[in-house]
């Protein structure tokens, strides 16, 4: 069974010789379904909380793969029989009873999607978990710095905002960990610092972290900068962290950073990255958005085709 849930499950060799040449045979197709690999497989998206991206992004590469997708929503807490207090153990095992092949699954609390793992007959994709992990997403921004930089190792990273609550920097921070001279920088608010798991984690596999007040310190040395929102629905308030001054990345920011450094960003982005940097060939942001859309195909087409 091939289940995603966390990114500590993936090692470096299945990154470089399966994963990233499946993403790019992916982007390299035509957009006709002329592979059709997933024809007669069906996918449940059921998400508990709302998203854009990745929702959209799993139910499309789903459809270009000539599958389908027979259920979804993104309102599974108060559409489904969630709302009347059904316990994940149960659903995983109703909509297993259905038949799907694959269920995309989007929780409000960590570990949620490691619990419907253990009751699952069919493969669960962690499509985020609370402030636990968003593996897809750390597929997505690992091949992105590939593909911009052309190569992960040797690559100083600066990761800003929300890092105690935010899951896509903590599942980067477990892939990036994977790879040879790698330095990041930790920049966020003191009462939304990264946590000490992930800290242990980087100690324990000798990457060198460092924890600094200001972007601005070091913009001119790193490769990435990957920016975060406050994650305000999981009980971060702004009010209480002050500005985000500190972390944003606007015009002052890029004119520091090196010709060949990028901005990343899960999206969505709030006041941490300014709309005046976006025509910078430097903003990554949206090509990682559609690299989303390549990473799922891959992945679906590797669990189920
Ligand atoms: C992220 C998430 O859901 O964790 N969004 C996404 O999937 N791209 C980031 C966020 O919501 O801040």
């Amino acid at each position: 069974m091939n289940h995603i849930i966390e990114t500590q499950q993936f090692n470096r060799e299945w990154l470089e010789n399966e994963f990233f040449p499946e993403v790019i045979k992916m982007k390299q197709r035509p957009k006709e379904n002329s592979l059709n690999s997933l024809a007669g497989k069906e996918m449940i998206s059921f998400f508990y909380e709302p998203s854009t991206r990745t929702r959209l992004s799993f139910e499309l590469a789903m459809k270009r793969l000539g599958g389908q997708v027979v259920f979804s929503t993104e309102n599974a807490k108060e559409f489904s029989s969630v709302a009347k207090g059904e316990i994940i153990e149960d659903t995983v095992r109703v909509l297993c009873g259905y038949g799907p092949d694959v269920i995309v699954l989007r929780t409000d609390q960590a570990g949620m999607a490691q619990r419907a793992a253990d009751f699952s007959t069919v493969p669960i994709i962690n499509a985020g978990d609370g402030d636990h992990q968003h593996p897809t997403q750390a597929l997505t921004d690992i091949y992105t710095i590939y593909s911009e930089r052309g190569r992960v190792d040797d690559t100083v990273i600066a990761m800003c905002g929300d890092l105690s609550r935010g899951r896509t920097v903590r599942s980067l921070a477990y892939l990036i960990s994977k790879f040879s001279g790698i330095k990041i920088y930790f920049i966020s608010p003191e009462a939304a610092r990264m946590r000490d798991d992930i800290k242990e984690h980087l100690k324990e596999n000798k990457i060198p972290f460092e924890e600094v007040a200001d972007l601005r310190e070091i913009a001119s040395g790193v490769d990435v900068i990957y920016d975060t929102r406050i994650q305000e629905e999981r009980g971060a308030l702004l009010m209480k962290y002050g500005k985000t001054a500190f972390w944003t990345v606007n015009q002052e920011v890029m004119k520091m950073m090196k010709e060949d450094a990028i901005v990343m960003h899960p999206l969505p982005r709030l006041e941490e990255i300014s709309p005046e940097v976006d025509d910078d060939a430097r903003a990554a942001y949206f090509r990682q958005a559609t690299n989303g859309l390549y990473v799922r195909m891959a992945l679906l087409n590797m669990i189920l085709g």
